[in-house]
């Protein structure tokens, strides 16, 4: 683990969010992870804010919800067989992780976890959240929410951003031997 400067990374970050990275949230004992495609990295309050958009039919929604604290992980070495099963599995059928062999790493700042994945972590308390109004919303942008399922909108300061690349030995030789 080592600590990065949040600027200097965010070329190959932007690059991997429109393909996908795990966003975890925890609040008591449960936990999920799901793939999001969708993130926002930038300055607001005069702070490093990193903002996710979950839909209200996701079983994270649930959890995030209640959380004080979400981690976005987003892998720079492979794993889009495990984003697209986070992406396309529901939490609430069974747990996606042990599914897909990925692991959980204690973070250091936030009580959610990171996933182990080669990549660069955001630790990122809650500071916001904000329900879409399809009021306010660019009639160009409504084809995107034809079951009105709009977004929450969570802003995370960003508390800790550093690069972990080591690569659980097990899960070396299942990429190796089974592709996944
Ligand atoms: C590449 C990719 C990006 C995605 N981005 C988002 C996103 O930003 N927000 C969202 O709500 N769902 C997004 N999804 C869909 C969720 O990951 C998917 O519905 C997932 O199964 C939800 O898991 P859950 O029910 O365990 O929370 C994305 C899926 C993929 C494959």
């Amino acid at each position: 683990m080592e600590r990065v400067n949040c600027e200097a990374v965010l070329p190959q970050v932007m690059k991997q969010i429109k393909h996908g990275a795990f966003l975890t949230a925890l609040s008591g004992d449960d936990m999920n992870t799901m793939t999001i495609g969708w993130a926002s990295l930038g300055f607001i309050w005069g702070k490093r804010i990193l903002t996710v958009a979950v839909r209200p039919v996701r079983y994270t929604f649930g959890i995030i919800e209640r959380a004080a604290d979400f981690t976005m992980s987003v892998p720079l070495d492979g794993m889009d067989k495990e984003l697209a099963f986070c992406g396309t599995n529901s939490g609430k059928n069974g747990d996606k992780l042990k599914k897909c062999g990925l692991e959980v790493l204690p973070a250091l700042k936030v009580r959610t976890p990171i996933i182990q994945v080669p990549g660069i972590h955001y630790e990122c308390r809650i500071v916001y959240k904000s329900v879409m109004d399809p009021e306010n919303l660019d009639e160009d942008y409504k084809n995107l929410y034809q079951q009105k399922d709009y977004h929450t909108l969570y802003y995370g300061e960003i508390v800790e951003c550093y690069s972990y690349w080591d690569y659980p030995l097990k899960h070396a030789v299942r990429h190796k031997i089974r592709g996944f």
